[in-house]
């Protein structure tokens, strides 16, 4: 292998910019033609391709979002746009590929890798949800916002006696809301892994209200049955409303383009490093994620179809921690 490219692919996550410094610099190290391809997939299927040195990736480490750029590419989920991608990587010389980002992401890697280009994942989405890692790069970031948010959010809400329903990202997962809510000492928390009783919910609410807290803070996880404004509008059609008053709050976006934390620029230097080590050892069709402080690395195939469950003590501390 000579020629060695890295793209970033689907959301972005505080951290990427730190693994696309790794692979480029641990693949110089080897002696390797590093590149870049631009705009994620739809960059591949467009040839926007360009050579990355050393220097090229100064002073990235401590930026969020990606210096790639990335995208969402639908054509590259059709057979035409996979054969086209790997026409464009062959045509430019490069025979290796490693892929930063989530569940979209590493299934185009594996599409890639079933049709015998040789490609490497790296675990990375803020949700948390991929398997193959315990831990994704931008995980912690996006948590540290939260947290920020919810403290915030805390005061304003003691101030006014009002209870919050505070909304974070993580698609169909609720490891954010369940993370955030326990490390932010939320009063509950609604998941999409837990069917939420809207009446039970307003019921745990009405109780903390009796007890004298000024504030009540529901974090809620944006993939869960009823996000924050539903229940709110729920509460309220349903006469659910007592004690404090309501607001809602969706942090969205916010959650992605923060500064990495150190554990964000440490995740993705070591991840980003070991993608490059294992696809110039002739090693590929893999994803290197992290496991009890050790890296690990899980073929494609059982990445795309494998299911990550939510750390049961957190899941069952939840609800202990929430009074
Ligand atoms: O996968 C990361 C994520 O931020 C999810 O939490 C969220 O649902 C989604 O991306 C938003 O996607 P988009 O950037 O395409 O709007």
């Amino acid at each position: 292998m000579k020629n060695l490219a890295v793209l970033t692919s689907g959301g972005d996550a505080s951290g990427m910019n730190a693994a696309i410094r790794a692979v480029v610099r641990t693949g110089q190290a080897r002696g390797m033609n590093t590149w870049g391809v631009f705009q994620g997939y739809s960059g591949l299927i467009e040839g926007n391709f360009k050579r990355l040195g050393t220097r090229d990736v100064s002073n990235i480490i401590q930026r969020g979002g990606t210096i790639l750029g990335s995208a969402r590419c639908p054509e590259f989920r059709t057979e035409e746009g996979v054969e086209l991608a790997i026409r464009r990587l062959r045509g430019a010389g490069i025979d290796g590929l490693v892929v930063i980002g989530g569940n979209g992401s590493q299934t185009g890697a594996n599409a890639l890798h079933k049709m015998g280009f040789p490609v490497v994942g790296v675990a990375s989405t803020i949700d948390n949800d991929l398997y193959g890692s315990e831990v994704t790069i931008g995980v912690d970031t996006a948590l540290n916002v939260a947290l920020n948010a919810i403290d915030n959010l805390k005061v304003t809400a003691s101030s006014h006696n009002r209870a919050l329903m505070v909304e974070v990202m993580g698609r169909k997962c609720g490891y954010l809301a369940l993370m955030a809510g326990i490390a932010g000492g939320a009063e509950a928390v609604v998941l999409p892994e837990i069917d939420v009783v809207p009446e039970q919910l307003a019921e745990r609410i009405q109780d903390v209200y009796e007890r004298g807290k000024p504030h009540a803070i529901v974090v809620v996880a944006e993939g869960a049955k009823y996000n924050a404004a539903g229940l709110c509008e729920y509460f309220e059609q349903h006469n659910l409303l007592r004690g404090y008053e309501f607001r809602s709050t969706v942090l969205g976006y916010v959650q992605r383009g923060a500064v990495p934390t150190c554990a964000d620029r440490l995740l993705g230097t070591r991840l980003g490093s070991e993608a490059a080590e294992q696809i110039i050892a002739g090693k590929h069709g893999v994803l290197v994620g992290c496991s009890h402080g050790e890296l690990i690395t899980t073929p494609l195939e059982e990445v795309v179809t494998g299911e990550k469950p939510l750390p049961p003590w957190f899941l069952k501390a939840a609800d202990m921690f929430a009074r």
